[in-house]
């Protein structure tokens, strides 16, 4: 399943390492991840999101406020697995682990077997998702080139990363099914309202993204309203672009507030692969 990142063909597992037969091994990191991440695809010394934005995001989805997102991607993945065997699932872009190790619990509970990555770029994001459980298989990848054979991916998790189109087609088994989660139109509305002049609220077309090789197949909104302290308002401010763009005037207006009530609006989509037609 795994595959070399150098040369691409499978990597066999012994003990602590990783190798491939022409003789590129990886070592198992002490915290349980494996680094597949080759230094030349790195654009960055330390590419993808850093410690504080990490750590800003466990506290913040520790708490509990996105608890009914986790829950209604785990139901849908219920759904599409109940009857599925040796089921390979990915988590793409799973940052700290959090919908990850959710998710793993949820098919354990259901009786689904099935064999769980956990794949990000940044190693500050994999560590912390090594500390969250060590039973997952947490690695440090490039999505674009994600470390497995070709469609062999019963289900990939997308949740609020970038798309990539190209790399989910290439992941995902003929059968198989990608979720993906993304913002709705007035997703973190009074956030936008309090740091904008003229907010935006514009949704995020998850099926333009999907492009032609994946056909829509249902869509589920949640809208709900969550209470936020300021610690927690603090939290989603370090995870979201919004804090960057935001004056320490809005953002301690935002923060002397006891409770920040918000609103979160997200489209869960489930699509499955548009077979290739081969030219005759
Ligand atoms: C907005 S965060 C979402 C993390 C997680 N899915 C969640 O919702 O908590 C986006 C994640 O994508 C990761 N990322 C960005 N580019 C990536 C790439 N090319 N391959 C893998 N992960 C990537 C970042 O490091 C970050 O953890
Ligand atoms: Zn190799």
């Amino acid at each position: 399943m795994l595959t070399c990142p150098v040369c691409a063909q499978p990597l066999t597992r012994r003990e602590k390492q990783l190798s491939c037969d022409h003789h590129h091994s990886f070592d198992q990191a002490k915290q349980g991840y494996f680094n597949l991440l080759l230094n030349q695809a790195k654009k960055s010394k330390q590419p993808g999101d850093n410690s504080e934005m990490v750590n800003a995001r466990s506290r913040f989805l520790n708490a509990g406020h996105y608890q009914s997102i986790s829950d209604a991607i785990n139901q849908m993945a219920i759904d599409l697995l109940w009857q599925q065997q040796d089921t390979q699932v990915l988590d793409l872009g799973c940052g700290e682990g959090y919908y990850t190790q959710r998710l793993h619990h949820a098919l354990s509970d259901h009786q689904i077997d099935h064999d769980i990555y956990g794949l990000d770029i940044s190693k500050e994001a994999i560590k912390a998702a090594c500390r969250r459980s060590k039973d997952l298989n947490w690695l440090v990848a490039n999505g674009k080139k994600a470390p497995f054979s070709e469609h062999g991916m019963h289900l990939t998790l997308n949740v609020f990363n970038r798309i990539m189109p190209d790399a989910l087609k290439q992941l995902c088994h003929p059968e198989g099914r990608v979720i993906v989660a993304s913002a709705g139109a007035h997703h973190l509305q009074q956030l936008k309202e309090a740091i904008y002049e003229t907010p935006k609220f514009v949704e995020f077309d998850a099926i333009a993204a999907m492009g032609q090789h994946f056909k829509h197949e249902q869509r589920q909104s949640l809208d709900f309203v969550i209470k936020l302290p300021p610690a927690s308002t603090q939290d989603l401010l370090y995870m979201t672009p919004h804090a960057w763009r935001s004056s320490p005037q809005t953002q301690q207006t935002l923060l002397s507030q006891p409770q920040l009530a918000l609103r979160v609006q997200i489209n869960l989509d489930c699509f499955s692969p548009i077979a290739e037609t081969t030219a005759s």
